[in-house]
């Protein structure tokens, strides 16, 4: 395919892959091939359907799309125009599913999803409750094109937008959409683009820049790497028209980490291919517009998410933050006026362009208009990537989404905002879910991981993580966070251990707001939000930790003790084998378990097939004067 001169030989394109996909009106094999499915062997399963395709003579499209959601269960395969959805697929299932559901129309019950909500064998995607409150504005087409072919994506009306606002819009009119839509950037803080972009095209410079944030630290998150790897043209077009509008910006960079190879290799074959096309470099689509991309990976440090760190390590040099003001937008990459998106906040300007900025806040709130997506992930029956209108509140998403609690649990807390999130109660099961609400209440929208917690998880435990987190990657610029993060972590380490002291709660509570008020950048003021948060919710469980000794989770192994329960013993003697300090004895056809020299390691309760080695905690004094004890 040669350069496009204009718009016109966009559409033309566009018209003849259409039509001959009409005539040819084959069916379709979309093969889940995102990160997560590629880990449960999506692979073989496009190379399977490609040789049995040829055994059996049938014709049909094998499709490797981005991630469909339901991570947990991949390798997914969906058949158009059936839309039989298929779970956990084995290279071995493709000869059945052309024979049966290709050439017969026949489902295969074995690879149906049963649903943990119904109960029931669903068919087809709408039918399982996991997709039923999603709402696919940003996902619109991960998981339905081939990443790599830029046809699929022009075939449904990719680059439409950026059509529309060459031939139709100023780069004035182009901001005040944006500005009228109240999108706002989805990278953690929310603040609105439209002002942002405004800000920039306002800097008088010869040359700005545009970049966007793909580095994604936050442990468990995958959401711009999902959009990265399954629809990277959305991100452009979002980018060329981010670039349209600040006007005398010819350069963008994209900032991906190095641990997303996919996503890496799928930007950068979309990239080639967008300027072959001519809808990147000099003159596109003849409209005299230059503008080109370059990808930038970072190294895998949390703080090279954080704007300013971003850019000094695009610039070559150490990533840490610098205090604000100025502004990026006024000085940023090499003092050029610099505008920096998130993923999906680009992702979500093409469609803000082509459906109109008035179609935007119809979905959502009216302070959080559109969709958001989260990486649903912890102890739910359905884990995976979900995109959902904001306003959803958390009950929708842990039971309607979720499938509600493994093993029927209790619910206990959710983790929303990554590592520097706010733990939150059942008591707010039924808040919306939007920037704002989760302010209020001290969580924080951030990027969109969502992690579910139930009972069985130890609210001292959680923080001490995720503040052991953030302490190894604060970069060290300003004492508050360097020395602070340090001291608290200290604390909460003696606390889980059975060291913890009358005082540290308030030492925990003061170290956390001074750190909130003083430190330089958002890693630092965010920090201590899982301590306070866990800390306001869950006091009671600080002060067992305290003051008994105890973890009422019975999580905590230096405040527990092993012990085996001699009644199911098989007198097997594995525990006995496999333990390396000699704490286990055998004596008069028992096992016992010496406590001084037991180092708690857990390796007993691994090998013993009855369960009888268990763990034992247990609560000296209670405020009902009764014992407690968790195992
Ligand atoms: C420690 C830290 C890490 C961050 N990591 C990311 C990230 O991985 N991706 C991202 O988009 N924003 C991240 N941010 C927020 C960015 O600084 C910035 O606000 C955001 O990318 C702006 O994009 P938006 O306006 O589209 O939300 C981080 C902030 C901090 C303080
Ligand atoms: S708050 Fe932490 S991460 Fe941010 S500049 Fe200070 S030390 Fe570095
Ligand atoms: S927990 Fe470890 S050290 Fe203690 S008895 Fe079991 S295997 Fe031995
Ligand atoms: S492994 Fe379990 S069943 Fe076997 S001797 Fe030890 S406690 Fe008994
Ligand atoms: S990677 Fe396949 S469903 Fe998410």
């Amino acid at each position: 395919m040669s350069k496009f001169k204009s718009s016109k030989e966009l559409s033309v394109l566009r018209k003849k892959i259409c039509d001959e996909r009409a005539k040819q009106k084959k069916t379709i094999v979309r093969v889940c091939n995102g990160t997560g499915c590629r880990a449960s062997g999506a692979q073989k399963v496009v190379e399977a359907f490609k040789k049995e395709a040829t055994k059996q003579g049938v014709d049909f499209e094998i499709r490797p799309t981005g991630c469909q959601g339901l991570c947990e269960k991949g390798p997914l395969v969906i058949v158009e125009p059936l839309d039989v959805f298929y779970q956990k697929v084995d290279p071995f299932d493709a000869a059945k599913i052309i024979d049966l559901t290709i050439n017969r129309g026949k489902v295969i019950d074995r690879l149906q999803v049963v649903d943990p909500v119904t109960g029931e064998l669903a068919v087809k995607e709408e039918e399982i409750s996991f997709y039923g409150k999603q709402q696919r504005v940003v996902l619109r087409n991960c998981g339905h094109i081939d990443p790599t072919n830029i046809e699929d994506y022009i075939a449904i009306g990719g680059y439409e937008a950026l059509v529309k606002i060459l031939n139709d819009m100023t780069p004035e009119e182009v901001i005040e959409e944006v500005k009228k839509s109240n999108l706002r950037g989805r990278g953690g803080a929310g603040f609105p683009t439209g002002r942002k972009w405004e800000g920039g095209r306002r800097t008088k410079s010869d040359v700005k820049y545009i970049v966007c944030n793909g580095d994604e630290g936050d442990p468990g998150a995958f959401m711009d790497r999902s959009v990265l790897e399954g629809d990277p043209h959305s991100v452009i077009e979002g980018m060329i028209i981010g670039a349209y509008a600040l006007g005398n910006c010819k350069e963008g960079f994209i900032y991906v980490r190095q641990e997303y190879p996919l996503a890496v290799e799928n930007l950068t074959v979309a990239i080639n291919q967008a300027r072959e096309l001519g809808l990147l470099g000099e003159n596109i689509l003849g409209s005299g517009f230059d503008f080109d991309l370059e990808i930038k990976r970072g190294a895998g440090a949390f703080i090279c998410g954080e704007s300013t760190a971003l850019m000094f390590s695009i610039e070559g040099k150490r990533g840490m933050p610098r205090t604000t003001p100025p502004r990026s937008v006024g000085k940023g990459l090499w003092d050029k006026p610099t505008v920096l998106n998130n993923v999906e906040t680009f992702a979500n300007i093409p469609p803000i362009i082509i459906k109109g900025a008035d179609w935007f806040p119809s979905i959502g709130t009216k302070g959080s208009p559109g969709t958001k997506i989260f990486a649903l992930t912890g102890k739910v029956k359905n884990t995976g990537l979900i995109e959902v209108p904001m306003g959803i509140t958390i009950r929708e998403i842990v039971y309607d989404i979720g499938g509600g609690i493994l093993g029927d649990k209790e619910f206990k807390a959710v983790q929303t905002g990554g590592p520097s999130g706010g733990c939150l109660p059942k008591e707010y099961l039924d808040l919306p879910v939007d920037f704002d609400s989760l302010t209020e209440v001290g969580a924080m929208m951030g990027s969109g991981g969502l992690v579910v917690m139930d009972e069985s998880n130890c609210m001292v435990e959680i923080a001490r993580y995720f503040l052991s987190f953030t302490q190894v990657e604060s970069c060290g610029k300003c004492p508050p966070c360097r020395i602070g993060t340090y001291e608290m972590l200290e604390i909460l380490n003696r606390i889980v251990e059975g060291k913890g002291e009358e005082g540290d709660i308030e030492r925990l509570e003061s170290i956390g707001k001074h750190i909130q008020k003083t430190a330089l950048c958002g890693l630092g003021k965010s920090a201590p939000n899982p301590v306070l948060s866990t800390i306001k919710y869950f006091r009671d469980e600080y002060e067992a930790h305290i003051r008994d000794k105890y973890c009422p989770a019975g999580q905590c192994t230096a405040l527990g003790h092993y012990q085996i329960n001699e009644e199911d013993c098989l007198l097997c003697g594995l525990c006995k084998e496999v333990c390396a300090y000699d704490a286990i004895t055998e004596e008069r056809n028992r096992f016992y378990i010496d406590l001084s020299y037991c180092q708690k390691c857990g390796a007993c309760i691994g090998v013993c097939p009855t369960g009888c080695v268990v763990r034992q905690f247990e609560r000296k004094s209670t405020p009902t004067g009764k014992q407690e004890v968790a195992t």
